[in-house]
């Protein structure tokens, strides 16, 4: 049968293997190329099994087009990342014309937060673009708390700009018990934590999941809001963490696993 072209966006999980779903193993099984990252070149090289990377999207970002190659003013960077995303797009079309099927490998659920919203919705027709879910750092967080019972009370998943821009939400939150769950919130906890902690107290319990799913380096600390800019600073990760803050979060104890 032939097959239609197609971009897949691709949930692989929140960083190792074995958070890799059916579907997306399949996906991946029947992929023409892959579009992906540099790190998950490596981690999902099995399943990439030799089949050509058209492109790593974080070379559209001027950035990261400065940190290869420093020589370059901002301008140029700018200029280079703009040119480089160009040739990106008209790849990908021309694959799609072509009647390929592309893969590209989003982090944990690319609904959450995903970086591809930025750069690739508004050049694809909508009947070649097919989102497959993956298992969210949010999910997997979630089982590192062990035997707290989240659902007990609405659950606001967010990061800090929403926070910024609906500080009743954190308000409510903090008088109903709500967990509040930030989402790329450890590089920013200088602004983030004076905000919270605008109506939450002091002494509320604050835990960070680091690594969510990742073998060998997963890890929770259970904190309070006072504490909680403290605790992120010693810690050398700022990006891979999700902080939950709520009052009843004090139930827990012991690390999970
Ligand atoms: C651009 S968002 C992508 C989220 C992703 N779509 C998901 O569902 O997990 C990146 C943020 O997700 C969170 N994150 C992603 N992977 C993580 C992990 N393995 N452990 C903890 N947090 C993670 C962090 O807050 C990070 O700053």
């Amino acid at each position: 049968m032939k097959q239609k072209p197609m971009m897949y966006v691709v949930g692989v999980g929140c960083g190792d293997p074995k958070l890799l779903t059916n579907e997306a193993i399949s996906i991946m099984a029947k992929a023409d190329f892959f579009v992906s990252k540099d790190d998950y070149q490596k981690t999902f090289a099995t399943y990439i099994a030799g089949r050509p990377v058209l492109f790593d999207p974080f070379m559209q970002l001027a950035r990261y087009q400065k940190a290869r190659h420093p020589e370059l003013t901002d301008a140029e960077a700018g200029k280079k990342a703009d040119a480089v995303y160009a040739d990106n797009i008209q790849m990908l079309r021309k694959a799609l014309k072509e009647g390929k099927v592309v893969a590209l490998l989003e982090p944990g659920d690319p609904a959450l937060y995903g970086g591809w919203r930025n750069w690739l919705s508004e050049y694809i027709p909508k009947e070649q673009l097919t989102v497959i879910a993956g298992m969210s750092s949010f999910s997997v967080a979630n089982a590192v708390l062990g035997e707290y019972d989240l659902t007990r009370k609405p659950i606001i998943i967010a990061e800090p700009e929403e926070l910024k821009a609906n500080e009743p939400l954190i308000q409510a939150a903090a008088q109903n018990g709500s967990v509040i769950v930030v989402f790329m919130g450890l590089n920013r906890m200088k602004s983030l934590v004076p905000l919270l902690g605008r109506y939450f107290p002091p002494d509320t319990p604050l835990i960070i999941v680091y690594y969510a799913g990742i073998a060998g380096k997963e890890r929770r600390i259970q904190t309070s809001l006072s504490k909680a800019k403290e605790v992120a600073d010693a810690e050398k990760e700022n990006f891979l963490g999700l902080i939950y803050i709520g009052r009843d979060l004090k139930d827990l104890e012991k690390p999970s696993r």
